[in-house]
């Protein structure tokens, strides 16, 4: 309980500098052993067990240095990257920011990323828990496709599974890979190149039409998608408060759950539980937690929340979760996605 005492201080620092100070400081300091996990909290997913649903978003440990930090914090699972096949510097600074009265982040960082080879060395070494790698495309890349195919075939023999991101919104004419006809030729081209390798998840925007998340589901189960991560940041600016309302770039936590949280329902429906679900977006609590696993997730993602909440953030959302399974009756969280 000691973040609310230092966070003024942190939030004092630029956004950047201090994710910056706290992945340099994490790095420095030994990793604290992962909690012993609770039998009633573990879930299988694409082969996988998650000791716990509850798993690190994508972009805080963009370059894979401190998985094991984060999982010693307790979270079930670990998403590093976006990592793109070349180092890139991304957008111009300053593209992060907190909006403090929202609980909210814009960001528009452009995938700056060390490149996959330097990640790839890193994870190497690597010993145990669930780690994800997810992967973009370079913004100067002439095919990006092939950037994808590149990533997969790079990261997959140190990635518990892989995530392709189609749909940060920082990089010009990425998402354009969520229609229908080009999601058909990455997916094909993803697929071959993952072969007998570990599972691959999708990443999708919140920003979509009814008829696009209808296509992306037939095409997800058909072409054999491992599971749906729903979802990325928002273009949207639902009714903001805060001075920094106005930066471009994509919106994140408590202002993007009701619509995260809605497209979780869209694609449950669309996918009628044939394709497991992990759901992202404002999740800050157990209770928030909870919802989107009756929801339909099998697991669910967080990161805005832990500049508001804190390190303590993820062992006190597993907490709450065994209560609240306990409370309705469940014996195990399996029992209540979609329940
Ligand atoms: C600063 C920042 C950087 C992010 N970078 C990435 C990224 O590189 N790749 C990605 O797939 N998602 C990225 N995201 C999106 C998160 O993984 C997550 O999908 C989104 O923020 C919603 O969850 P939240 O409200 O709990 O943050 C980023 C989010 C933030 C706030």
């Amino acid at each position: 309980m000691l973040f609310p005492l230092v966070r003024p201080l942190i939030h004092s620092i630029d956004a950047e500098r201090s994710h910056r100070l706290t992945v340099a400081t994490l790095k420095r300091l030994p990793a604290l052993p992962p909690p012993r996990p609770d039998p009633a909290l573990a879930i299988r997913v694409a082969g996988l067990t998650f000791p716990n649903p509850v798993g690190l978003a994508a972009g805080f440990d963009k370059d894979a240095e401190v998985p094991a930090a984060m999982l010693g914090f307790g979270f079930g699972f670990v998403e590093v990257g976006t990592l793109t096949p070349r180092p890139q510097p991304g957008n111009p600074r300053p593209r992060l920011f907190r909006l403090g009265e929202d609980q909210a982040v814009i960001n528009r960082m452009g995938f700056n990323n060390g490149g996959q080879p330097a990640a790839l060395a890193r994870l190497r070494g690597r010993r145990s828990g669930i780690v994800g790698v997810n992967i973009g495309a370079n913004k100067d890349s002439a095919d990006r496709v092939a950037d994808y195919a590149l990533g997969v075939t790079t990261m997959l023999a140190v990635a518990d599974y892989l995530t392709v991101n189609i749909s940060s919104p920082n990089t010009p004419g990425l998402r354009a890979l969520q229609d229908p006809a080009a999601l058909t030729a990455l997916l094909d081209v993803v697929m071959e190149a993952r072969g007998a390798g570990p599972p691959l998840f999708l990443k999708v925007a919140p920003d979509l039409e009814p008829a696009d998340i209808d296509a992306i589901a037939r095409l997800a189960i058909d072409r054999h998608v491992d599971a749906l991560i729903v979802s990325n940041t928002t273009i949207g600016r639902p009714g903001l408060a805060s001075r920094h309302a106005g930066e471009a770039g994509g919106l994140s936590g408590a202002p993007l759950r009701p619509l995260a949280l809605q497209r979780l329902a869209d694609f449950r429906a669309a996918t009628g539980g044939a394709l497991p679900l992990i759901a992202a977006g404002g999740i800050a609590s157990a209770e928030h937690a909870y919802a989107s696993i009756r929801t339909g997730a099998s697991l669910v993602q967080l990161y805005t929340a832990l500049v508001y909440e804190g390190p303590g953030l993820a062992k006190r959302i597993v907490a709450g979760l065994k209560d609240l399974i306990a409370r309705d009756g469940f014996t195990s969280i399996e029992q209540a996605v979609g329940a």
